[in-house]
């Protein structure tokens, strides 16, 4: 069973095949992070447009081994995004399905995150590989608690099955992507913040004292208190970019680690799922590994930002469970996972 993945929700145009759910066939992303960079963060009109420019080309790069008879199914990120963005890849879905003859699979992005944990790795991709923290990344167990943390997300959600999905806890301000976004941006690292604040940390000391919000008594987060503290104390002068990124990196972590701890403890799940683009950052992954109690899967680091393979693998599950769409497939741009 091959599907056909197409991702176009924010600064990715990704397209990729997938096999029975797990195998990688193709997999191709073109980032837009260059363009948008000289603007410190996405202007979604240039996102839109760049997407019409390149989905095509994409397209046609995953399925360079394959004609359309050999794809079972589509599947298409239709929510939360940018509008004018998802409306690109929905609409060269829908084109392609109607077409082809192919069916087509609406698939929530947030979803499409949790699902890159189904993904076979390539074992030169595991971010912890030779570190004795490997773990075998397709044998998920339900019940699961999956961290989602993203650019625009911050969910901790109950997976009890394929499909079905309690959030538990959100983030009540700021996305933890977004925290580290605005972070870099205070301390002059650029554009996106996350994986400049992990380049510049890796050389600091956390030594600043930065607050964490705890929230007790609720699995919900909150990273803008984190961000203003960070704010006051560069703004005061004289603090080492390095350690500020360091301090800053720990204490995002803390939360999300503790947190989410705490959270599978007391709903007694198998594992904990880590996806998003946050989930990439090398020392989160690491203390999660090092104090959960139960099993952790985190997805190589190129799957964890966006990219199609994950829409595809969930697009593989929608299609054995019958929920296909129709040609009227809209975006929704302010999709949840409820
Ligand atoms: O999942 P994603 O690619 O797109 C959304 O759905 O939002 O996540 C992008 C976010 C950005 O905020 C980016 O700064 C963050 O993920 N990110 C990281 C790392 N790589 C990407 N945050 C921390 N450490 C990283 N290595
Ligand atoms: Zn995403």
């Amino acid at each position: 069973m091959r599907i056909l993945g197409i991702e176009t929700s924010c600064d990715e145009t990704a397209a990729a095949i997938v096999e029975d759910g797990s195998r990688i066939i193709s997999n191709v992303v073109a980032s837009q992070i260059d363009i948008h960079a000289r603007y410190g963060g996405v202007v979604p009109e240039v996102a839109s447009r760049q997407h019409l420019l390149t989905i095509i080309p994409v397209i046609s790069q995953a399925m360079a081994s394959f004609s359309w008879q050999d794809i079972n199914g589509i599947a298409v990120t239709f929510g939360p995004g940018l509008a004018g963005s998802l409306l690109v890849g929905v609409n060269v879905a829908k084109a392609i399905a109607l077409a082809k003859k192919i069916a087509l699979i609406g698939v929530n992005h947030l979803e499409g995150h949790i699902y890159a944990n189904w993904l076979a790795p390539s074992p030169e991709s595991s971010p912890l590989k030779g570190e004795g923290t490997e773990r075998v990344k397709y044998a998920v167990k339900f019940p699961c608690l999956c961290l989602i943390v993203s650019g625009g997300h911050s969910d901790l959600v109950l997976m009890k099955g394929h499909g079905q999905f309690e959030k538990i806890g959100r983030t009540r301000d700021d996305a933890a992507g977004e925290a580290f976004d605005k972070a870099a941006r205070i301390l002059g690292l650029g554009y996106p913040g996350g994986p400049a604040i992990e380049q510049a940390g890796a050389s600091g000391i956390p030594c600043l004292a930065l607050p964490r919000a705890w929230l007790k008594d609720t699995h919900d987060f909150s990273f803008s208190g984190l961000k203003t503290a960070l704010w006051h104390l560069v703004h005061k002068g004289e603090v080492s970019v390095v350690d500020a990124a360091a301090s800053f990196q720990l204490a995002v972590a803390d939360v999300l680690v503790v947190k989410t701890i705490e959270a599978a403890k007391q709903l007694k799940v198998e594992q904990i799922l880590l996806s998003g683009g946050v989930a990439a950052n090398k020392m989160l992954s690491q203390q999660f590994l090092a104090k959960s109690p139960v099993p952790v899967l985190v997805p190589p680091p190129q799957l964890c930002t966006d990219n199609a393979a994950m829409v595809a693998a969930c697009g593989y599950y929608h299609f054995q469970a019958g929920t296909i769409s129709g040609y009227d497939l809209d975006v929704v741009p302010g999709l949840s996972l409820e």
